[in-house]
């Protein structure tokens, strides 16, 4: 199934714009998500065997899930799961309805097995998106694992008034989903990665737990490019506004060396870098927040995550759950479950019963 995507759908898909590419993909998931027969097929060809982890207070089927930016405006909520995935984020959602950037605005970078993106959080706002998924409830085809929103901040809103336009969206969400990331690291709104300053999120912590009257375990999502001093800064809020985790990480501003021309020209491209060369830096910063935590608080790992072996490094510096994305456009649909089964040989390899064991297993004193 790998071979089909890659010599044959892979080459169709990459034809087209970067985006459109992405745009018919999660079509065509959509409109399978709405057809019972056709959601069970792709099931029964990509859904993942059982791998239980409780993570946050909450049962996800296998430690494997989809990231933000993939499903922005809730789509193809019960697809994911019949493509093998254990828990979606969706989003990114604003309190405000927005087009993002102009086009083009999302670029490949194959012979790095790598996107830039300057997406902008082009969505269709909580109010809509809310909308989306009472549906999705009524339908009966919600999925049986957890639902995560992502946030991030409308472009109009001035970094001032930040805290009030995360308190808004998750207002309208908070309901619908099972936990919230804050989106404070995206490098394509303006000035928004300065909210991952400590007082700023600070702000933005207190608005949001002030409406959590249900207790969701809201997480907090770091870029790659913070100094390890900066994300301690971070981690003194956790416990003070009772944050659930952290997302590691979103894209990256920086490029890796390379002679390659069409490379350098793509590179240039302002946005975030996402895929294999972000690996290794993702998966820095988990080992760091995992030893400043004494792994007693809940990371997910996300960044370049293209095969088991990749999770499984991930998990094993400190991740209790990952995600992927740019890993999905190089590999295909079949991605999630060969993980899974991965991950599965790698936990009787090692000795371990449990995704729980295994988490940080290689980065104890
Ligand atoms: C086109 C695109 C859009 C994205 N949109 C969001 C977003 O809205 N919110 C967010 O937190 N991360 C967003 N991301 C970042 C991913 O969730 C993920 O953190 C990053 O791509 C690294 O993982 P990967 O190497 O598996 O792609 C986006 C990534 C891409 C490629």
């Amino acid at each position: 199934m790998g071979w089909l995507h890659k010599k044959i759908i892979r080459p169709l898909l990459f034809r087209q714009d970067s985006e459109r590419a992405h745009n018919s993909a999660v079509r065509s998931l959509a409109f399978i998500s709405r057809d019972e027969f056709l959601l069970g097929c792709v099931k029964k060809i990509f859904g993942a065997p059982e791998l239980p982890a409780e993570v946050f207070g909450l049962k996800f089927p296998n430690p494997v899930g989809l990231a933000a930016g993939m499903d922005k405006h809730a789509a193809a909520v019960p697809g994911w799961a019949a493509l093998g995935f254990g828990h979606v984020e969706l989003g990114g959602v604003t309190w405000h309805a927005q087009p993002g950037n102009p086009p083009p605005r999302m670029f490949r970078a194959i012979p790095d097995e790598a996107v830039i993106n300057r997406m902008g959080f082009n969505n269709s706002g909580a109010l809509a998106v809310a909308e989306k998924l009472r549906k999705w409830k009524q339908s009966g085809g919600w999925p049986a694992h957890p639902i995560g929103i992502n946030l991030g901040k409308s472009k109009i809103t001035p970094l001032e008034n930040a805290a009030e336009d995360y308190a808004n969206s998750f207002r309208v969400l908070r309901d619908l989903a099972d936990f919230f990331v804050v989106n404070v690291s995206s490098p394509n709104t303006p000035n928004l990665r300065q909210l991952q300053d400590k007082a700023a999120l600070d702000e933005i912590f207190a608005a949001l737990q002030s409406q959590n009257s249900t207790g969701k375990p809201i997480l907090v999502k770091v870029a790659p490019d913070l100094t390890f001093e900066a994300l301690d800064e971070i981690l003194e809020l956790v416990g003070p506004r009772n944050i659930a985790g952290i997302v590691a990480t979103n894209t990256t501003i920086a490029r890796p060396q390379t002679g390659d021309p069409a490379l350098q020209k793509i590179y240039a491209e302002t946005g975030g870098l996402s895929g294999k060369p972000l690996r290794a830096r993702s998966t820095e910063v988990i080992r760091h927040l995992y030893r400043q935590t004494n792994g007693k608080l809940p990371l997910i790992g996300v960044g370049g995550i293209f095969s088991a072996d990749n999770a499984w490094e991930k998990i094993v510096a400190g991740a209790s759950l990952v995600q992927v994305y740019t890993g999905l456009v190089y590999e295909g649909p079949v991605m999630a479950k060969k993980i899974v089964c991965g991950l599965q040989d790698k936990l009787s390899s090692a000795g371990f019963k449990t995704i729980a064991e295994a988490v940080g297993s290689k980065n104890r004193a």
